[in-house]
């Protein structure tokens, strides 16, 4: 048996595992993060392009829209916080993004999401053709007929986040373990037990926090629910032009640069199991997306490509207590936009450990709602 029992033990140290566990230490909790690999942030988080970008990854009106608003409204105070907890820059920037098309269709699509948008209280441009798109990035090419400006869409470095969540955490008083996978979860009387291999830790809560893995743990627990590993490739690029000012985001990827001058390229989207490797198709697939989108990318110097696993659910996130077993609580599925959902998910993770068992805004994601009880 491990040491005396926990408050909190947090299973999976990416984006979301290290941002719970931060914000859990900080109220005074005793919180240890297991992880499995050999350093924190390896998977998903790893792979990010960083974007906080509500405003094109949400498809319609709703909960996960609303969601995805009040984390990027949380991210600039909480860059600041990291910065001054661990002295580590995060690199946010809201550089504003373009969404982008290169086809005569997806405009029409573009004016209805403009509309549902605007009715919501979003700051986005007019319908813009391309010399008034060329007004905010010059470098544009010619196969793109339409776009919406969005001022203020952010973006942030994925390393430094998890650098930045795992010494501020570590700081806090988070006990990381690395190379450690869990392998069970059980209750043991007003307890949970925590196992991996022969080593076990009591906890009075566990948060899953496992991205696209915990399928084997969350049967243990008696919850069918199975995060599907979705690829999404990176290129990454030396440009030789003038600077990217916002982010570029078309029908088919997105362009943007970072603090170090690398224009990051992504991503595929492929349900190809756990096979988080590159692949010739992927990269020149990536490679074509961005001439069309910026054809001065051109002569860009290759700088490397890497691949990373989303976690996806069909219901999209699911954050909150299991109704069978409330001790045990979910931080799963962010899918797409685990760096703009991470400081809203550690807020409401936060206020379930507190106690709290149905934290505002998070209805329609927590398990009650989604896995029925
Ligand atoms: P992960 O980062 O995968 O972390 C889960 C962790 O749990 C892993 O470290 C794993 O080793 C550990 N683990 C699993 N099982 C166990 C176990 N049994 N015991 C111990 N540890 C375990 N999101 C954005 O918001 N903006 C973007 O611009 C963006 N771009 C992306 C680009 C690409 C190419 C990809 C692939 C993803 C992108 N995402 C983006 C999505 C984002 O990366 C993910 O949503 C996010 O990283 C998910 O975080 P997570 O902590 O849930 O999962
Ligand atoms: N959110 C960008 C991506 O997942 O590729």
């Amino acid at each position: 048996m491990g040491d005396a029992p926990l408050d909190c033990l947090v299973i999976g140290a990416g984006v979301i595992g290290l941002a719970v566990a931060r914000e859990v230490a900080r109220t005074g909790r005793s919180v240890a993060l297991w992880e499995r690999r050999s350093e924190p942030g390896a998977e998903a988080t790893a792979a990010a392009a960083g974007m906080l970008a509500a405003a094109a990854e949400a498809h319609s009106p709703g909960p996960f829209f609303d969601l995805a608003r009040r984390s990027a409204d949380l991210w600039a105070g909480w860059a600041e916080q990291l910065l001054e907890e661990s002295g580590v820059d995060v690199e946010y920037q809201d550089s504003g993004l373009l969404r982008v098309t290169t086809s005569s269709e997806v405009a029409g699509d573009l004016e209805i999401r403009r509309a549902w948008q605007l009715a919501q209280g979003l700051q986005v441009s007019e319908l813009l053709g391309l010399e008034e798109l060329r007004q905010v990035v010059p470098q544009l090419g010619p196969e793109v007929v339409a776009g919406l400006h969005y001022p203020g869409v952010a973006h942030v470095h994925s390393h430094r986040v998890a650098e930045a969540l795992a010494l501020a955490g570590s700081r806090a008083g988070v006990q990381l373990r690395l190379s450690t996978e869990v392998t069970g979860v059980r209750p043991r009387g007003e307890l949970l037990e925590v196992s991996s291999g022969a080593e076990r830790q009591l906890a009075e809560r566990v948060v899953v926090a496992t991205g696209s893995w915990g399928e084997q743990l969350l049967r243990g627990l008696g919850v069918n629910l199975s995060p599907e590993p979705v690829r999404g490739q990176m290129l990454a690029l030396r440009p030789r032009g003038r600077p990217l000012p916002e982010i570029v985001f078309g029908d088919l990827g997105y362009v943007l640069q970072k603090r170090s001058g690398l224009v990051l390229v992504g991503a595929t989207e492929e349900r190809v199991g756990y096979l988080a490797e590159t692949t010739l198709e992927g990269v020149a697939r990536l490679a074509a997306m961005a001439r069309s989108l910026i054809p001065d990318l051109g002569p860009a110097a290759f700088a490397g490509a890497w691949a990373g696993l989303r976690p996806f659910l069909e219901s999209g996130p699911v954050i909150g207590p299991l109704p069978q077993d409330p001790r045990v609580i979910l931080a799963l599925g962010h899918f797409r936009n685990g760096i703009l959902l991470a400081p809203v998910t550690a807020q409401l993770v936060g206020e379930v450990v507190a106690g709290a068992l149905e934290p505002e805004g998070l209805l329609a994601f927590s398990p009650r709602h989604i896995l029925g009880g």
